[in-house]
C-alpha cells in the first residue's frame, strides 16, 4: 500500500500551516512519577475536513507523552487500564529488569481493564527508545499505542531546543478519513508484509514543520513506529551524519550509506543536522516517490562554528566469538513461502490443520511461544543467531533486553565493530549473524516487530538464567 496524499491533500495544506513551530513535548519526570492511562480516544488525523478515528491512546494523544529522564535514573509508571481490553507496556530497547519488560503472558499477566500496574525500573543506557503496547501488539499499537522514551547522557550532548523527536507512523485510513479499523487483523496483511498504511504522521501531525538555526547543531532522533513499514530515507540529502542507532551513541558520527538508509519497524536512528545556510529542507520517505514526511525551516544564525560536541557511548557487553554458541533460526511461511510440519502449541501440524490455527509463520518449524525456549543461556554467555530469512518477505528482528552486533551478512563476515542495534532487518532469501552477551537474567522475546508476523507465528524467546 503506497503512501498518498490522493485523498486529503486539501487538508494536509490547512494542518501544515497551523502546525509550524511545533515544539517537542517533553515530560520531565521531576519526581520520577508518571501516569499513562491508556484509553480510547477521538481523533482527527487527517486534518479537519476528515473524519475522526477511534484511537486508543496514552494520556489521549498518540504519540503518548514523551518520558525523557536521565541515564541510570529510577522511572516509575503507573499504567492504568481504561480500555475495553487487557494491556501492557514494553520498554523497548531498554536492557531492563526483566520482571519490568511488559510482555503479556511471559513477564507479567495482562493488565485486565480498570486495573492499574506500576512499572519501576533504571534506564542503564542514554539514547532514543520508546515504549508500546505489547498485549495483541499488532491491533494495541496500530490503534496508537505508543510514545518515545529518551534517556538523556550525563552531559547532554546537545541544547535543549536542539534536540527533536520525530516519531514516524503510518496509518491505514478509509475513505471518509478515519482510522480502518475493520481491516484490523486481515489475513493478506499478515501473510504478507503486515499492516501497512496509506497514510503517514510525524508525531501524530502531517508535516510538522520544525524550525532550526543556521550554523547550529541539532539532534533528530526517529523512531518508527509503524506496524510493518521500513522507511527509506536519505540523509545526506541534507548533510545529516548517523550518530545512533536503535538509541546506541556512534563513537563518531558517520555517512549515511549511500542511496538509501532503511529504518526497520521499531528501528530507530539519530541523525546531526547542522544547517549551514538558510535552505530549508524536507525528510523524505523515499521508497516510492519522495513523499515528505517533515519540513525544516531554516533562518538566519551567527556564524561562529558550533561547540565541539562529546559524543558518549553506552558500556555494553562486548560478545566473546571465540566462546560463543552458535543457534540457528530459520524463518519459514507466509504467502509464497515453504511450510511443512509445524508444532503449534506442542501439536505438530501440517497443510490446512496448520492453516486452521490462523498461524502463518514460524521459527525453525515452531509457530510462537513454545513451552520450551529456543535457547537457554547462561549469564554472561555469548550466543550467535545464525538467521535464515527463506520466506518470500524481509522482517525485522528484535532481541528484547539485549544489544546485539550484525557480525555476517550473507555469508559475509563484517570486520570490526559494527554498531549496536536491537532490530535488525533481514531482506528474503538473506542469512545473517548477530551476537549478544546473554547478561540479563530472565525469560525475553525474540520477535519479528512486523506485528502481523509476530502475531502469527514470528515470535520465541530465549532464557538467561
Ligand atoms: Cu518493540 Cu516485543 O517489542
Ligand atoms: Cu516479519
Amino acid at each position: 500500500m503506497g503512501l498518498t496524499r490522493r485523498h486529503f491533500i486539501a487538508s494536509s495544506a490547512a494542518m501544515v500551516a497551523t502546525a509550524s513551530a511545533l515544539t517537542v513535548r517533553q515530560t520531565f519526570a521531576v519526581d520520577r512519577k508518571i501516569e499513562l492511562i491508556a484509553g480510547p480516544t477521538r481523533i482527527k488525523l487527517a486534518g479537519e475536513a476528515a473524519a475522526s478515528s477511534d484511537l486508543w491512546a496514552y494520556n489521549a494523544s498518540s504519540p503518548g507523552p514523551q518520558i525523557r529522564v536521565g541515564r541510570g535514573e529510577r522511572v516509575q509508571v503507573r499504567l492504568i487500564n481504561n480500555l475495553p481490553e487487557p494491556t501492557s507496556i514494553h520498554w523497548h530497547g531498554i536492557r531492563i529488569d526483566n520482571a519490568m519488560d511488559g510482555v503479556s503472558g511471559l513477564t507479567q499477566a495482562a493488565v485486565a481493564p480498570g486495573d492499574v500496574f506500576d512499572y519501576d525500573f533504571v534506564v542503564p543506557d542514554a539514547g532514543t527508545y520508546w515504549y508500546h503496547a505489547h498485549n495483541k501488539s499488532w491491533d494495541q499499537v496500530a490503534r496508537g499505542l505508543y510514545g518515545p522514551l529518551i534517556v538523556e547522557e550525563e552531559v547532554p550532548v546537545f541544547e535543549p531546543g536542539h534536540d527533536l523527536v520525530l516519531v514516524l507512523d503510518d496509518w491505514r485510513l478509509d475513505n471518509s478519513g478515519a482510522l480502518d479499523l475493520e481491516s484490523l487483523g486481515s489475513l493478506m496483511d499478515w501473510s504478507h508484509a503486515g499492516r501497512l498504511g496509506n497514510w503517514l504522521t510525524v508525531n501524530g501531525q502531517d508535516v510538522p514543520k520544525f524550525k532550526l538555526t543556521a550554523g547550529e547543531p541539532y539532534r533528530i532522533r526517529l523512531i518508527n513506529a509503524c506496524n510493518a513499514r521500513i522507511l527509506a530515507i536519505d540523509p545526506a540529502r541534507f548533510d545529516a551524519r548517523i550518530i545512533a542507532y536503535d538509541g546506541q551513541m556512534l563513537a563518531a558520527p558517520e555517512a549515511p550509506p549511500d542511496g538509501q538508509l532503511l529504518i526497520g519497524p521499531a528501528q530507530r536512528v539519530d541523525l546531526l543536522v547542522v544547517p549551514s545556510s538558510k535552505v530549508d529542507f524536507a525528510l523524505e520517505e523515499i521508497s516510492g516517490d519522495p513523499f515528505v514526511m517533515a519540513a525544516f525551516e531554516v533562518t538566519e544564525g551567527s556564524d561562529q562554528a558550533p561547540d565541539i560536541l562529546h559524543f558518549v557511548t553506552n558500556d555494553l557487553p562486548q560478545p566473546n566469538l571465540a566462546a560463543a554458541r552458535l543457534i540457528r533460526l530459520d524463518m519459514t511461511g507466509g504467502a509464497m513461502g515453504r511450510m511443512g510440519q509445524i508444532t503449534y502449541k506442542g501439536k505438530v501440524l501440517s497443510g490446512q490443520d496448520f492453516r486452521d490455527t490462523g498461524q502463518l509463520w514460524a521459527f525453525n518449524n515452531v509457530a510462537n511461544l513454545a513451552e520450551a525456549p529456543l535457547f537457554a543461556a547462561s549469564r554472561g554467555e555469548t550466543i550467535v543467531l545464525n538467521v535464515h530469512n527463506d520466506t518470500a518477505f524481509a522482517h525485522a528482528m528484535h532481541t528484547h533486553g539485549h544489544h546485539f552486533r550484525i557480525i555476517e551478512r550473507q555469508g559475509v563476515k563484517i570486520d570490526g565493530t559494527s554498531p549496536w542495534h536491537d532490530t535488525f532487518l533481514i531482506a528474503s532469501g538473506e542469512t545473517a549473524k548477530i551476537a549478544f552477551v546473554c547478561d540479563n537474567p530472565g525469560k525475553w522475546l525474540l520477535h519479528c516487530h512486523m506485528l502481523e508476523h509476530a502475531a502469527a507465528g514470528m515470535n520465541t524467546w530465549f532464557e538467561v538464567l
